[in-house]
């Protein structure tokens, strides 16, 4: 599936929406991780802050910086060439102002070589996005439960289910759009709001746990294969338990150790007789 893989471009990506064909995109902050997805034929990789969460053991994505989403975007663009690589604007990069949304923006497209940005939010956020997409940036907007607000919102929960929080993620989408975004993830928003917005939208729509009618869908790449310790979530489809593989392998390791079993003499290297003779010389 890798060799000749196309490069995914906003017109791959709007011809697979026209087509019909759901788009595939998934979480990725490491460079093996990208490669393994660049293998796989993944259409978008989401370097997101849920990285703060997942790879560094925080409770909420809040405390993740800049510096840190460079670094890890960088690595996926090294080991993913040709996913569309979308870079997660954490918090404080693009609320307090149009300037500091540019600024941060372009970090990611400068730094990571990013297609795109992520930021949460609806009609509160679209002049950063209509400035952002005027600098030549494309960018998708984050709607639903969005976790930069999780504290607002009352914790990670389904958002939508009454009629006018509904009607305000339906309009919140019509702002996004209407401010230029490319595309538009619908994080745990019921799955006959997610058809509604996907029906009304002129640009793909992705789904992460709000139903099959979205143009696409993500997960959380920890969630599918068993490595994030504290919990699975509903939405998530678990596609192998890695994180027991990895606590087998480690827990021989150190019963291997611990009975001298490793190394073995495959594991280590030696010199040869008449340099060790030499060195025995040189050390009386
Ligand atoms: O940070 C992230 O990975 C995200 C997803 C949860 C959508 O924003």
């Amino acid at each position: 599936m890798t060799e000749g893989r196309q490069k995914a471009t906003l017109r791959t990506l709007f011809a697979k929406m026209q087509d019909g064909m759901p788009i595939t995109m998934l979480t990725c902050y490491d460079y093996p991780t990208a490669c393994f997805m660049e293998q796989a034929g993944v259409d978008m990789l989401l370097v997101g802050d849920s990285l703060g969460m997942t790879v560094l053991g925080y409770d909420s994505t809040l405390p993740v910086t800049m510096d840190i989403m460079i670094a890890h975007a960088q690595a996926v663009r090294r080991g993913s060439p040709n996913a569309w690589l979308i870079g997660d604007m954490p918090y404080m990069t693009y609320q307090p102002s149009v300037e500091t949304a540019i600024r941060n923006a372009g970090r990611f497209m400068a730094e990571a070589a990013c297609d795109a940005i992520k930021l949460e939010g609806g009609a509160e956020v679209a002049d950063r996005v209509h400035n952002v997409v005027k600098m030549g940036i494309p960018v998708m907007g984050h709607l639903g439960l969005t976790p930069q607000s999780v504290s607002a919102l009352g914790g990670f929960r389904v958002q939508g289910r009454s009629a006018a929080q509904a009607k305000k993620i339906v309009d919140d989408a019509a702002a996004l759009e209407e401010a230029g975004v490319f595309s538009i993830l619908l994080e745990m928003v019921p799955d006959r709001v997610c058809q509604l917005i996907t029906q009304r939208a002129t640009v793909p729509i992705i789904s992460l746990g709000s139903g099959p009618h979205a143009h696409g869908q993500l997960l959380i790449f920890h969630d599918m294969f068993g490595l994030y310790p504290k919990f699975t979530p509903k939405m998530a489809r678990v596609y192998g338990d890695a994180g027991q593989v990895i606590i087998d392998g480690l827990k021989q390791y150190v019963q291997d150790v611990t009975t001298r079993d490793f190394p073995q003499r495959e594991n280590w290297f030696t010199m040869p007789d008449e340099a060790y003779a030499e060195l025995s010389r040189l050390l009386e």
